[in-house]
């Protein structure tokens, strides 16, 4: 059969223009944009919600021997708050806390007993169901004198100098962390302090961040209910003390304002805890902090008259080291004692001379640049530099640097040498030492006390038969 051009032709063009409608509808259906229509917008991330744990930081409430407080911020709220902590013979353990809604955010708090002394414990922190952290890492404090070191600033707030003094810090791996006051001056706004916490991470979910309270402290609701939820500490999260190897560490907070001296209330506190830690055989050095330094030569505030009231019973009970801020600076006076300069040696002290009293106010704010002339006797070394205090304890053995932020260059630094070291003895031992102590002393009192009534019973007996 023979097919004409004339009929091949036309339909062979009108295949190729019914396959080329088909492609295209095809195309439009795939792309699900109907001719002449928009396309719907695209589901919003933000009906997901936002649980990013953030600012996570450790601290601890009793005893950083055998507890850790890990503490982080969310922006939704999650169902659960859990650590997820990964135990020494490797196996996971998920501890759950609580969280609770505080300036529109979510803070989560877990605290877990039970730990080992002197121990790397790696965990994450989220809600297992929605989103977990990063692996971060902690070390539980020893129950032996053993050698460690710590880092110390006031001052801080957000600026890249506040990065800086984190990073530097972190260089010394210490085992804790004292910040002297005036932490992330967000007072009331909540994204400055998460600002703050983020700078602070790398430094404060590794080793417990233990604050001093300053006076920005008291910028938000005036009553430090802000960093008492940011927060968790001893006692009363505001005056605290605790032990770490053979240190015991003193903080106190002496109010909103620097010009009011210390009430007599906080006095007796303050000389009750010296009491103990001087008599405690396992205290070799006693560290006071805080915020307003009771001896500054700087301008903006100079010397406290909120901290006078206290020198006294840093002489009276022998405290070493009186670390504070306020001033933006660095200064670090020659031992002290009744407001005198006992040696006039600057880089190695022997035994208990006087009290050293640092300002290190240099950990991020801006800095005050002005200091009295001339310098005050009792001032050995000043600085306007942002700088970390690092300080390394080794049994009787204590090295204190102060280290310039910005370029690693060791500013200051000296040392005191107390003698003998201390034994190396497990708290737990010389605990139970101190209480059997006790015990004898105690029988030992009574025997005495049977005695003299046995005594003073036949004496009196003796006497009534010779009247008789
Ligand atoms: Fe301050």
């Amino acid at each position: 059969m023979r097919v004409s051009i004339k009929f091949v032709i036309p339909v062979i063009v009108l295949i190729i223009l019914l396959t080329g409608f088909f492609i295209y509808n095809t195309m439009l259906q795939e792309e699900g944009v109907p001719e002449g229509e928009e396309a719907p917008p695209a589901e919003q991330p933000s009906e997901l919600g936002d649980y990013t744990p953030k600012g996570v930081h450790i601290s601890f409430i009793e005893d950083p021997r055998y507890e850790v407080v890990i503490i982080w911020v969310t922006k939704d709220k999650t169902e659960t708050s859990v650590v997820s902590l990964t135990l020494p013979d490797g196996s996971v353990e998920n501890y759950t806390g609580e969280s609770v809604q505080y300036n529109d955010r979510y803070w989560h708090i877990v605290r877990i007993t039970g730990l080992t002394p002197d121990t790397e414990y790696k965990y994450r922190v989220g809600d297992p169901s929605l989103e977990m952290s990063k692996e971060f890492v902690f070390r539980t404090a020893p129950d032996e004198i053993v050698p460690f070191t710590f880092t110390a600033y006031g001052d801080q707030g957000i600026t890249s100098y506040a990065s800086l003094a984190v990073e530097r810090a972190l260089e010394y791996e210490p085992s804790l962390h004292l910040h002297l006051g005036d932490l992330s001056y967000g007072g009331a706004k909540v994204s400055q302090w998460i600002k703050w916490f983020t700078i602070i991470e790398p430094l404060a979910s590794k080793s417990p961040y233990m604050y001093a309270i300053g006076n920005h402290e008291y910028d938000g609701t005036g009553d430090l209910t802000d960093i008492k939820t940011y927060f968790e500490a001893p006692n009363d999260e505001t005056n605290y003390g605790f032990i770490w190897s053979n240190v015991y560490f003193l903080t106190v907070d002496l109010g909103p304002s620097s010009s009011n001296p210390a009430s007599q209330e906080l006095i007796s506190w303050v000389e009750s805890k010296l009491i103990e830690a001087a008599n405690n055989p396992l205290v070799q050095w006693i560290v006071v902090y805080l915020h307003y330094p009771p001896y500054s030569s700087g301008k903006a505030h100079g010397s406290s008259p909120a901290a006078q009231p206290l020198i006294p019973l840093f002489d009276k009970y022998g405290v070493d080291l009186v670390l504070a801020g306020h001033e933006h600076n660095y200064e670090r006076t020659y031992p002290i004692r009744n407001d005198m300069v006992v040696s006039f040696n600057s880089t190695l002290y022997s035994g208990i001379e006087g009290t050293i009293y640092i300002v290190a106010g240099g950990g991020g704010g801006g800095l005050y640049k002005e200091f009295q002339s001339p310098s005050p006797e009792w001032s050995y070394y000043r600085a306007a530099e942002y700088s970390i205090l690092v300080v390394s304890v080794d049994g009787g053995v204590m090295e204190v640097k102060a280290v310039n932020s910005q370029t690693g260059e060791i500013m200051d630094s000296f040392i005191i040498k107390k003698g003998e070291r201390v034994s190396t003895k497990s708290y737990i031992d010389s605990e139970l030492d101190i209480q059997l102590n006790s015990t004898y002393n105690i029988m030992m009192l009574m025997l005495t006390v049977s005695l003299s009534i046995a005594i003073h019973r036949i004496l009196m007996a003796k006497r009534i038969s010779r009247y008789n």
